[in-house]
């Protein structure tokens, strides 16, 4: 693809670019939103260097693709920002958000089309990176019999696996953990392309199969999600974006940098109710 208003590095051939040219912090004119969209859906993740963007800008930013989605369960830091979730680990933190393979919030009826990062602050020596993989490529590299048994399956994925036991006991009561039914073959709304869609961080089982048969099977797909082939890693910088397609990638935050602190904000943009439409040629 030729891109007239900005650049795109690609750092691996199967997932992740680096954007240039890109000021995130000014109100992006249609040709260049037009071309940060299509260098989203041609790489599934992009990122973007030296930024500068103060609470309203991100926001902003995430609402040229769509309406922004508050998370169900997470803590409110900002009571006048709902939708900006804090991704924050210091010298308390036993967890990271994240460190499990995951699109995120996929537990809701309608999970959010893509997450926005924006990091202020990064551990030393190189830690705290987020690997990405591709869900395509997870499920274009599968056998022909397992894609076509797979086409026919749906997941149950749920809050509780990721949410719940990270939630403070005396809050949960009131708070709303969401599940939901979704195809384990996602058609892509955008490319139209099939991608595999189930998780560890989320899903829980596959209704049509007995308990042990589901199990097995997840496993097998959360292995396979685990190849390196698939995968990008990016190596963070104070004031670094990256912008993450969740209909088609997954990720899984590196938490190997306690009791180091690494800082900064989300901002998610809502999506729509999974679908799978076979394609042709399965
Ligand atoms: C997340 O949004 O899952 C967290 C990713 C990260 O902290 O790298």
């Amino acid at each position: 693809m030729a891109y007239q208003s900005i650049e795109v590095r690609k750092i691996t051939p199967t997932i992740g670019a680096e954007i240039h040219g890109v000021d995130l912090a000014r109100p992006l004119g249609n040709q260049q939103f037009q071309e940060v969209h299509d260098a989203l859906m041609d790489n599934l993740v992009i990122f973007f260097r030296d930024q500068k963007m103060s609470i309203d800008q991100h926001k902003d930013f995430g609402r040229r693709f769509g309406p922004l989605h508050v998370h169900p369960n997470a803590p409110i830091t900002f009571k006048e920002h709902p939708e900006i979730l804090v991704i924050k680990a210091d010298e308390t933190s036993r967890h990271v958000a994240g460190e499990e393979w995951h699109s995120d919030v996929s537990c809701d009826p309608e999970p959010p089309m893509g997450s926005i990062l924006y990091l202020t602050e990064v551990p030393p020596d190189g830690a705290g990176d987020t690997i990405f993989a591709n869900m395509y490529r997870a499920y274009e590299t599968l056998s022909d019999p397992m894609k076509k048994m797979l086409q026919g399956l749906t997941a149950l994925h749920d809050s509780t696996k990721a949410h719940y036991y990270r939630a403070k006991a005396t809050d949960r009561d009131e708070m709303q953990f969401p599940n939901a039914e979704h195809p384990i073959v996602r058609t892509h709304p955008v490319t139209g392309r099939q991608g595999l869609y189930v998780s560890r961080g989320f899903t829980l089982r596959i209704p049509q199969l007995k308990k042990h048969e589901s199990d097995a099977l997840l496993e097998m797909l959360y292995r396979h999600v685990e190849t390196p082939e698939f995968h990008c890693r990016f190596k963070w910088q104070p004031n670094s974006v990256a912008f993450w397609d969740n209909r088609c990638t997954q990720h899984h935050a590196m938490f190997d940098y306690f009791p180091h602190r690494r800082y900064g904000h989300r901002v998610t943009v809502c999506g729509d109710k999974p679908f799978h439409r076979p394609s042709q040629t399965a």
